[in-house]
């Protein structure tokens, strides 16, 4: 029996944060020893915000770099660029065409990133969610990995992949969520009932996967927390919680082990803990890291190669699409 497969991208459009570390990619990392996984890059969505395009390219290239230094594995999954597939423009079309302006309008992200980009609503940013049913489904995938922020993307492709199967016949393989077994929800350090994002304009609320050893130590150090001085995981708790969940996530303990651990010991010491585990996690990445980004002909390989693999199967997927829609 073939393995289930499991399909997930992120965009490339500036350094990762230890959010999306801990959110997200350790957990792809995770899923490849249990599914045939397909991850890509997704720089089609990435300009429905205005890019740089020196920038952008560099961007790409060095997030693709990063996955491969913290552990996807290009040969036992695919891992390529959405760009150098045509397929997902193509197949996003017809799902365009077949998705409701309403439901669209519905979508929380578009509400949220209209505000943020009021100069530039472009139609790329509202069908935003087509393009990515387009890559779920181009590839029958059977989970894709989602944090709580992209629930009602996964919503529409499943509405629009069951919309297409009745309004033609069976084509398309209806995709499941798949919740993180472990991956907590990372909060910005400076502000934490907000998520670490690197789109901060306090660059102390996060911490991305190049921060050296000194910049880590101190962003730890800096970090919100409360004047109870005990380090117990309670609601109004945010800073402390938050700390918490990065030492569990990275050190595999749970909230009673770390509580018992850091008994008697003040704020302190426990922030200098937590500093040292994300700072002997990021290492060994770093260094890999450092070496591939020089390496240009072997991420050029990697993609190179990846793409074709990935293309043989969204090219079966689009041929049924335009002979069912009547191509
Ligand atoms: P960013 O907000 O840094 O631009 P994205 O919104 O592009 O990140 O998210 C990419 C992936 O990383 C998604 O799967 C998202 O759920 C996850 N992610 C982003 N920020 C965090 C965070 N602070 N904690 C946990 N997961 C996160
Ligand atoms: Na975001």
């Amino acid at each position: 029996i073939r393995k289930k497969r499991v399909l997930s991208m992120i965009q490339p459009t500036g350094m990762f944060t230890l959010g999306n570390y801990l959110g997200a990619l350790k957990n792809f990392v995770a899923l490849q020893d249990d599914y045939e996984c397909v991850y890509a890059l997704a720089d089609l969505h990435a300009i429905t915000v205005r890019q740089e395009p020196a920038a952008f390219r560099k961007n790409t290239l060095s997030a693709y770099a990063m996955m491969l230094a913290l552990g996807i594995d290009p040969e036992k999954s695919i891992f390529f660029i959405q760009s150098q597939v045509p397929q997902h423009a193509q197949l996003a079309w017809v799902l365009n065409c077949h998705t409701q302006f309403g439901e669209l309008s519905r979508m929380t992200q578009f509400k949220d990133k209209s505000a943020k980009h009021a100069d530039n609503i472009n139609a790329g940013l509202f069908t935003y969610p087509c393009l990515m049913a387009a890559d779920i489904l181009l590839y029958n995938a059977d989970y894709v990995p989602i944090g709580a922020d992209q629930k009602q993307h996964l919503e529409l492709a499943r509405n629009v992949a069951e919309r297409f199967n009745g309004l033609y016949s069976p084509t398309f393989v209806v995709p499941e969520g798949l919740i993180p077994k472990t991956g907590a929800r990372i909060m910005s350090l400076q502000d934490p009932t907000k998520k670490m994002s690197k789109s901060d304009e306090n660059t102390a609320g996060f911490i991305t996967m190049l921060d050296t050893p000194d910049q880590i130590m101190k962003k730890f150090k800096r970090a919100v927390t409360d004047s109870e001085a005990c380090v117990r995981y309670a609601e109004g708790k945010d800073g402390i919680n938050n700390l918490m969940g990065i030492y569990s996530c990275i050190t595999g303990k749970s909230y009673e082990e770390i509580e018992k651990e850091f008994e008697g010991h003040g704020y302190g010491d426990f922030k200098t803990a937590v500093g040292e585990a994300v700072v002997a996690e990021l290492g060994p990445i770093q260094k890999r890291y450092n070496e591939l980004i020089r390496d240009k002909a072997y991420l050029e390989k990697c993609y190179s190669e990846a793409a074709p693999r990935a293309e043989a199967i969204a090219r079966r997927t689009l041929q049924k699409v335009m002979k069912k829609v009547g191509y």
